[in-house]
């Protein structure tokens, strides 16, 4: 992000969500250095910028000051060796509210192999999983950031999930997956495995 974004965006934070279909899918396509390409028109409505504002600028226009580095961190990590990556991110819209969503990404390769583009898609997160699960652990990793940096922040991520034994990817599908059964949102909830494939249940998120 440069210096004149980080500034604007530090001044507008406002505690309060955007109001928003949360039945739409949020796209936008960058490049390999995650510059904007594209955006649909769910991702100007949401964000509130208009689309010759985000085209050309780096991803982190929307990127929200309670978000830890490290979950950017991770998700780079897996983007880069070309592999999907579902996160939680809290966004910043233009006006200074926020928005929840959950990601997922297609990777484009030129013949060679080499990343051209990255395609995001995001949907609504239940509110009650940001509230009971992933408030609290963003706000501690980025209060370990603010104290040890982002190193500390990654251990201390390591060691939740070592103890919960699952990934960060398994960990938010099982935190959406247990919301979803106990609102009984599904009737085919009573014949699934309890153990839903992990490809399968984001598929099935994203509808896709
Ligand atoms: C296709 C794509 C979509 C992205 N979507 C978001 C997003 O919705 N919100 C966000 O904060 N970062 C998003 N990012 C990550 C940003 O590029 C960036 O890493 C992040 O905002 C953190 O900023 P920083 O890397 O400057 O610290 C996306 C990246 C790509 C490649």
């Amino acid at each position: 992000m440069n210096q004149e974004n980080q500034l604007q965006n530090r001044m507008t934070v406002i505690d309060k969500e955007v109001t928003w279909d949360k039945t739409q899918v949020i796209m936008s396509k960058t490049n390999a250095f995650g510059i904007i390409e594209y955006a649909n028109e769910v991702f100007v409505d949401v964000s509130g910028y208009e689309d010759y504002e985000l085209m050309g600028q780096p991803h982190n226009i929307i990127r929200h000051p309670d978000m830890p580095k490290v979950i950017f961190k991770v998700l780079w990590e897996n983007l880069k060796q070309g592999k999907n990556f579902h996160a939680i991110v809290k966004n910043l819209a233009k006006s200074g509210r926020y928005y929840w969503v959950i990601t997922d990404f297609e990777i484009a390769k030129d013949g060679n192999g080499v990343i051209v583009n990255y395609f995001g898609r995001r949907q609504a997160v239940p509110q009650e999983v940001i509230s009971l699960y992933i408030e609290p652990l963003y706000k501690k990793l980025l209060q370990i950031e603010a104290a040890s940096g982002v190193e500390f922040s990654e251990k201390y991520l390591i060691g939740f999930l070592e103890e919960k034994k699952r990934s960060y990817v398994e960990y938010i599908k099982e935190l959406i997956y247990e919301h979803e059964k106990a609102q009984s949102k599904f009737a085919q909830y009573e014949e699934r495995e309890e153990e839903e494939e992990e490809g399968g249940f984001f598929r099935r998120l994203f509808k896709r």
